[in-house]
């Protein structure tokens, strides 16, 4: 096991295009890292570079403490799983796993019993003697995974491996690969375009935006103090929505109405800007009508007309068309492009309590959780009300649950106390 560090690490196609742009990057020892950002951003193109596939143009690929920029894939000692992994049609489950075994000549014996081993993590025993052709898809993908982890690589990579999968099998070995990896405690660079494998999977995820890295930290820190529009719009969903608002004193005209910034560090980081963009995610909305008083004026209030509302069991989302003025209009759409949401209009979307009874084509209070609200400067993007100190106490939370996880990975469960089992 290794960390791998990425110093000033560009790559350039030959036709010049940087895609990967000076990005600088530790992955410490037995991490688990998410690489996400918009399809071309060039996620697998810098997976490619620490595994070997792809020169570097300029910087320093690091794995341990060896700089490895000119050591062939095969020496870097790294498992990678591809997003269209090819299994061995003629050859058995064992045979694919122990590919890797056979290639390094590695004892009969050895490979049988590393197989085994491999096979029992993945419940995959049953089906040794069996052809890949005859499994399901997640068995298959288990296969692959399998393949990778037998040998004992410094690092594993995935690029995308679930992808192909539907939303169940999805979910089942989204679940299976973070509990393997924190049994094995491999470090490990997981590309991933999917919300929620980014949130759930990592112990930190680093987002990629045209090869440029814009931030690094837990999935928490990504979602309560982005450092920018781009993160914070793309971190989540649905998206977080930007308002353009003008400032007055401690008031924000935005489109959906008036409401006071009450904090006054907030108040402090807007300075003397005349125009700021407001960004509230859709939870932080709710329907005024649910609402006790002193609930209520925690935040602030705004009347808006509800276009279009959908209602999902759990949650009513609510869609809120508003004017604002063209200059931002452009750039927010322009964002929303590049995130690939590409709306159409101008909207809010909020998230309400499934007890609401606001109907599509009317008015509706809504109640906005205003301390919530993040301000970005809207010619640089970046988030002006992101807090240290938050920033902070988020990296000892994650710590912390890391380190709870990975316990729970080794120890088995406590067994029940006889007089607990009574009740
Ligand atoms: N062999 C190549 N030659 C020239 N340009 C390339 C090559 N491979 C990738 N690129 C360009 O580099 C950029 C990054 O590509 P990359 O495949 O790393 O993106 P990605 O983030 O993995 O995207 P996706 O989510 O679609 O897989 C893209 O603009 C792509 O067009
Ligand atoms: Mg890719």
């Amino acid at each position: 096991m290794a960390a791998i560090t990425m110093k000033n690490i560009v790559k350039k196609y030959g036709d010049g295009f940087p895609a990967v742009n000076d990005v600088s990057l530790d992955v410490r020892d037995g991490e688990f890292m998410i690489l996400v950002g918009p399809s071309g951003c060039g996620k697998s193109t810098l997976l490619r570079m620490i595994v070997g596939l792809e020169d570097i143009t300029s910087g320093d690929m690091l794995i341990g403490e060896k700089v490895v920029n000119k050591v062939a894939p095969r020496e870097r000692n790294l498992s990678m799983v591809f997003q269209n992994y090819a299994l061995y049609p003629h050859l058995t489950v064992f045979e694919n796993i122990a590919f890797p075994l056979r290639l390094a000549k590695t004892p009969g014996d050895e490979v049988r019993r590393r197989v085994k081993q491999t096979a029992e993590l993945l419940e995959l025993t049953e089906h040794l003697d069996r052809k890949p052709a005859n499994l399901s898809g997640g068995q298959r993908q288990r296969v692959a995974m399998g393949r990778a982890i037998v040998r004992q690589a410094n690092a594993f990579l995935f690029d995308e491996p679930l992808s192909n999968l539907d939303a169940k099998l999805r979910g089942q070995m989204r679940t299976e690969i973070s509990r393997l990896q924190r049994r094995l405690g491999v470090t490990t660079v997981y590309v991933t375009h999917d919300q929620t494998e980014a949130m759930t999977l990592g112990d930190r995820v680093a987002v990629l935006r045209k090869g440029v890295l814009q931030q690094v930290g837990s999935p928490r820190e990504l979602y309560e103090e982005p450092v920018n529009l781009f993160v914070a719009g793309f971190i989540g969903s649905p998206s977080m929505n930007f308002l353009p608002a003008s400032v007055d004193g401690s008031f924000l005209e935005t489109p959906l109405g008036r409401f006071e910034l009450r904090d006054e560090r907030k108040l402090a980081a807007v300075g003397d800007r005349e125009v700021v963009l407001v960004g509230i995610r859709p939870e932080h909305f709710e329907d005024a009508a649910l609402l006790a008083e002193d609930k209520k004026a925690q935040g602030s209030i705004v009347r808006a007309h509800v276009d279009v509302t959908e209602w999902l069991g759990n949650e009513l989302y609510a869609y809120v068309p508003y004017e604002a003025p063209a200059d931002l209009t452009a750039q927010l759409r322009d964002l929303s492009r590049e995130l690939d949401s590409d709306q159409l209009r101008t909207q809010a979307v909020v998230a309400l309590d499934a007890a609401s009874d606001l109907k599509p084509g009317r008015e509706a209070e809504l109640w906005i959780d205003s301390g919530r609200a993040q301000i970005f400067d809207p010619s640089t993007g970046e988030n002006l009300t992101r807090d240290e100190e938050r920033v902070a106490e988020l990296d000892r939370i994650a710590a912390e649950s890391r380190d709870a996880q990975r316990a729970a990975q080794r120890e088995p469960a406590p067994a029940k106390q006889p007089e607990q089992a009574e009740e």
